[in-house]
């Protein structure tokens, strides 16, 4: 019999499955057994999608808005797109500079495919969402692993940046704020790493800007292409309404870009799946139209429980966090704890490890920070209730303590 891994392409064979899927998916099977979980793993909103974004899904549907769409989105969703970068961003695109897919992650994966030759060097922030690593894998393409201490507050500097790029690198990817970490870059952080990317026309800087909205202390929002006037005609600006609009099964993702770009993803799309769904993209354009008070309520619930989960790391022994400034995760330093014993005599050599550990001993679903590129850390997310959070934490200090020396 043919074997799962003779069937998958060379390309394929690289690609690992989500490590946040992959504990969140051991977490439901234990909590199927009877075990007492509490999945603080999972990136997703603990919301539920507004409703007047709802209702607008539903009264597309009893229109009639149920046949294909245009492939890189409808005309409304596209100019609610292109409102939504000049009112938010002070960008201007036309809405044909705009392109919609399932999800911001398609949209990544569609401009990697539109533009990667086998070998071309993707420039890749780590810690980051691990996502970037599999796709740039998936299409043929190099990602390579820039790492951004926690010093320099988990950012990109400008000399790792000079130091990384070759004559192959074709894009560096930023993330602001930073899935895992948090990492917020300000106007000027951003412009000294333009002044480097000035020096490698060829290169292209993709910015998802997904947690745009999550971001705390009152700091304001700068995207990329804003700091990088100059760099305009190689900017891809990526965003979606999942973290936002907490409507991650919606699977609507959009960037806005350079025309031929955008037209080059467009023809990806035509072969994926023609457009995204109608109805979905009905609710997305009342998300960006519509009212935006749920946008601050969410930001609110996750700056609370970023002091929360700050104030009760430093408690722990053994744990440390540099304040997130924005996302919804805690990106936990557990350096101290490597090398100590389980009770049941088990070594914890790694951040995995860890992560184990905590699941099974302790009952807390977190991520490994190999997941994201830079370990020993774990990926504790923040998009769950308070009461979970809080209990999530108590059981993590008790069995922190367990361990010895
Ligand atoms: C940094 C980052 N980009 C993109 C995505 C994917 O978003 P979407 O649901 O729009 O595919 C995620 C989801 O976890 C993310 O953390």
């Amino acid at each position: 019999m043919t074997s799962v891994s003779n069937m998958a392409s060379e390309r394929m064979q690289q690609v690992k499955p989500s490590a946040s899927v992959v504990v969140s998916q051991t977490a439901r099977q234990l909590k199927a057994e009877g075990k007492d979980i509490i999945d603080l793993g999972i990136g997703e909103p603990d919301f539920n999608t507004p409703a007047h974004i709802i209702e607008a899904a539903h009264q597309a549907a009893l229109a009639g808005k149920t046949r294909y769409t245009a492939m890189a989105g409808t005309t409304e969703l596209k100019q609610a797109i292109a409102d939504k970068f000049l009112r938010d961003n002070t960008l201007n695109f036309s809405p044909d500079q705009v392109f919609v897919s399932n999800g911001a992650k398609q949209v990544i994966f569609s401009a990697m495919l539109a533009t990667l030759n086998p070998g071309d060097e993707v420039l890749l922030c780590a810690p980051y969402f691990g996502c970037y690593r599999d796709t740039v894998l998936a299409v043929g393409g190099n990602p390579v692993t820039l790492p951004c201490h926690e010093r320099d507050g988990f950012r990109l500097t400008p000399e790792t940046l000079r130091s990384a790029i070759t004559d192959k690198t074709r894009w560096v990817l930023l993330n602001l704020p930073s899935n895992p970490a948090g990492a917020v870059y300000d106007e000027l952080q951003l412009q000294q790493l333009g002044e480097v990317l000035q020096e490698h026309p060829d290169v292209l800087l993709l910015s998802d800007e997904i947690y745009e909205h999550i971001i705390f202390d009152d700091q304001q929002f700068i995207s990329s292409a804003s700091a990088l006037p100059r760099l305009a005609d190689r900017i891809l600006t990526v965003n979606g309404v999942s973290k936002a609009y907490a409507m991650t099964g919606w699977r609507i993702g959009y960037c806005a870009g350079p025309q031929d770009l955008i037209d080059v993803m467009t023809k990806v799309q035509a072969q994926v799946s023609s457009a995204p769904c109608s109805i979905a993209q009905a609710a997305a354009t009342e998300a960006l139209n519509g009212s935006q008070v749920t946008v601050t309520e969410f930001r609110e619930a996750f700056e609370r429980r970023r002091d929360f989960v700050v104030s009760e790391i430093e408690n722990i022994d053994g744990l440390t966090l540099t304040k997130p400034g924005g996302a919804f995760y805690a990106y936990i330093g557990c350096n101290a704890l490597l090398g100590k014993k389980t009770p049941d005599g088990k070594v914890i050599e790694t951040d995995t490890d860890l992560a184990a550990f905590l699941l099974h001993e302790a009952g807390v679903a977190t991520v490994p920070g190999s997941a994201y590129d830079m370990s020993p850390f774990i990926r504790l997310s923040t998009a769950n209730s308070d009461e979970n959070i809080k209990l999530g934490l108590e059981k993590i200090a008790a069995a922190v303590t367990e361990l010895q020396t």
